[in-house]
């Protein structure tokens, strides 16, 4: 199940370890949404990888990272593809667990033509991932400049990876995504990057306005990390580090499809953070991943890699 990470060219590259979901997305094309109570017809269906975590690893992976991913899959069809699909972009996966007599996590991810989506996500292999197991994987979190976890697997585990990452003195990035209210002990961490919805999930109140962001970023800092950066679509990102509040810019893009946007976000920071020491860079950089990954269709598949971001950029 494992690719180690030994080459002298995968040494040279900032490590990154990513704690999360493995989903299998079942994408569903529609003219629009449905409303609540309303049919509507699919356009079409596709099955494509998927999940918070794995879209992160993938992302990393493309900026440049040496990634780990930690997870679990289920003893179906979908987990050997899921763990293939990993493996195929460089990943190690040696703390990827198959959970038996379980199903891998599901998305039922439905997008309308304006790219805008709605997603129904069944847990599966990814409720069984536990304290335990990161317990076990420790080891490789050592020498790792970059932890990143999110919410699609239990926040106990969340937790537990926090902590060792701490540990082993890796920076640790949290994207509190899907929206939950969030136990106090997760907000520990260097960086948390939740987007407009998921900042009022925590903290209530309005976000409409770039003073409201601000407010929001100083209210979520409040709470414990280091760091906080919210991202609002096109108009860029919120970043608020303790000391100033600040918009950071991002572009206009036609958008074909809005899912796994913050994953590359997500990913792109991670990266530029451990490669260049500067929080404020590296989100200009990956403010472009994001607008790059809602243009095209898909979660894995849009993710961009750091030539296509630095196209953008220069
Ligand atoms: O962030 C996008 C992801 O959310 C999808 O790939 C889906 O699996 C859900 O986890």
């Amino acid at each position: 199940m494992s690719s180690p990470i030994t080459s002298p060219d995968e040494r040279s590259k900032p490590r990154i370890a990513v704690l999360g979901s493995i989903n299998m997305d079942l994408v569903i094309r529609c003219d629009h949404l449905p409303k609540p109570g309303e049919t509507v017809a699919a356009r079409s269906m596709a099955e494509v990888p998927g999940g918070k975590g794995a879209n992160q690893a993938v992302a990393a992976a493309r900026c440049g990272g040496a990634v780990q991913m930690i997870g679990r899959v289920g003893d179906d069809g979908f987990g050997q593809k899921l763990l293939n699909n990993l493996l195929d972009a460089s990943i190690d996966c040696s703390a990827v667990l198959t959970a038996q007599g379980c199903e891998s996590g599901l998305a039922i991810v439905s997008v309308e033509n304006s790219g805008e989506n709605a997603i129904i996500v069944i847990p599966g292999a990814n409720a069984r991932l536990s304290a335990e197991d990161i317990h076990r994987a420790e080891s490789s979190l050592a020498g790792c400049d970059v932890l990143m976890v999110q919410l699609e697997t239990p926040q106990a585990t969340v937790l537990a990876g926090i902590q060792a990452a701490k540990r082993a003195g890796a920076k640790v990035i949290l994207d509190p995504a899907p929206a939950a209210s969030l136990r106090d002990e997760l907000f520990d961490v260097d960086l948390i990057c939740p987007n407009e919805s998921e900042a009022i999930a925590i903290v209530g109140g309005r976000l409409e306005t770039i003073d409201d962001a601000a407010a929001i970023a100083k209210r979520l800092h409040a709470k414990g990390p280091a760091a906080v950066a919210i991202t609002l679509g096109a108009r860029g990102t919120m970043l608020y580090d303790g000391a100033t509040a600040e918009l950071i810019p991002s572009i206009k893009v036609d958008a074909v499809d809005t899912t796994a946007a913050g994953d590359a976000f997500a990913g792109a920071v991670a990266v530029r953070w451990a490669q260049t020491g500067s929080l404020r860079q590296a989100i200009r950089w990956a403010n472009l991943a994001g607008a790059l990954a809602a243009s095209r269709a898909g979660a894995q598949p849009s993710l961009p890699t750091h030539q296509q971001i630095d196209s953008l950029s220069s």
